[in-house]
């Protein structure tokens, strides 16, 4: 049996306080926010790995493309003993990793779904005999407390989640994990990137209604976490690409005027009709955008692969 360890470094009180915190902050500013990190408890998790098989949704398949091709290379570049990988959800296709990675001593998924996490570590631990596992609860956009393991370390982001912050976001985020790194480390980055209008707004309004249904529930979420009252049926979802910022907006748009109570917050909060809550956002990246944001973080772009399509990118960034 394969060591296993999963580590709360945030105790359930303090993801309580912090979706109080962002509740009250989002749904009381105009526009009304909220951060998509709420979508994934365990159903919201189930939602996004449905979300990951649908014909409209491309990111997935190109991304998991991309690591079979050039599984070899990271690993000749990376020498990678130490693999953490942030928001590793179901850790799905970083098995093509893992498998190409011989030095490979300890895997540190980081991810704020429990449920993601154990499913993950369960088929890791079957599949994997000797590999040492240490699963974070964490938010990787707070200080990580990260466990002893030999280097060199490998940091993954992959599937494109970095384009769910906020350009300041991501620059703070990217810098942070620089910090954490040192010579000889590297970080391994997805990204989808900017294509034609029809293919990027079906990718996040799919037939099936799946991308939808995973967008309600972050309402879903806060009626049982915060004893709110929104029904689902009152909010159509919404995906629109905004070609300024280059990113997807997901919002939930009120079919009509609404009051909403948060009994937990001591909260109501009104909607008109039509008004719009954003609940993510998803950027759309291009070579130069990842080269000079990794350079801010004083991260060097050594590699820029693409599925045949043209896609997703995974790029390697190394430091010096
Ligand atoms: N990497 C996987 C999953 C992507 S879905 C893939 O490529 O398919 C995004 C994942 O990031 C989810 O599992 C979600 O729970 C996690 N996540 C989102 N925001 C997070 C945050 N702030 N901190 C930690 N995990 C987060
Ligand atoms: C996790 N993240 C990269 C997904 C994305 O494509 O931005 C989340 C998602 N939202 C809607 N569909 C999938």
């Amino acid at each position: 049996m394969s060591p296993f360890l999963l580590t709360r470094t945030l105790p359930v009180d303090a993801t309580d306080a912090a979706l109080r915190a962002d509740v009250l902050d989002g749904l009381t500013r105009q526009p009304k926010t909220l951060p998509p990190k709420w979508f994934y408890d365990a159903h919201g998790s189930d939602l996004f790995e449905e979300i990951t098989r649908l014909a409209e949704y491309y990111p997935t398949r190109a991304e998991r493309e991309i690591l079979i091709a050039r599984a070899g290379d990271i690993a000749a570049a990376s020498g990678a003993r130490t693999l953490i990988e942030l928001g590793s959800g179901s850790s799905e296709k970083t098995r093509h990793l893992l498998d190409a990675l011989p030095a490979l001593h300890t895997y540190v998924p980081v991810d704020v779904s429990e449920s993601a996490l154990t499913g993950a570590a369960q088929a890791l631990l079957a599949e994997r005999p000797g590999l040492s596992v240490h699963a974070l609860i964490a938010d990787f956009t707070r200080p990580l407390d990260l466990p002893d393991s030999p280097g060199p370390r490998l940091v993954a982001f992959l599937g494109g989640t970095l384009g769910n912050l906020l350009p300041r976001e991501r620059a703070e985020f990217l810098s942070a994990v620089r910090a954490r790194l040192v010579p000889g480390d590297g970080l391994l980055l997805g990204t989808d990137l900017v294509k034609d209008e029809a293919t990027l707004v079906t990718a996040y309004d799919d037939a099936a209604g799946v991308t939808a249904a995973f967008n309600k529930n972050v309402l879903t979420v806060v009626d049982r976490e915060l004893g709110a009252d929104f029904q689902l049926d009152d909010f159509a979802h919404v995906a629109v690409w905004d070609p300024d910022n280059e990113w997807i907006e997901m919002r939930l748009r009120a079919r009509r005027a609404l009051t909403v109570k948060i009994r937990e917050l001591d909260l109501v909060v009104t909607f008109e009709e039509g008004e719009e809550l954003r609940t993510e956002v998803s950027a759309k990246f291009r070579e130069e955008g990842v080269r000079e944001e990794l350079a801010a973080a004083g991260l060097r772009l050594d590699q820029w692969w693409t599925d045949t399509e043209g896609r997703f990118a995974l790029s390697l960034a190394t430091v010096d």
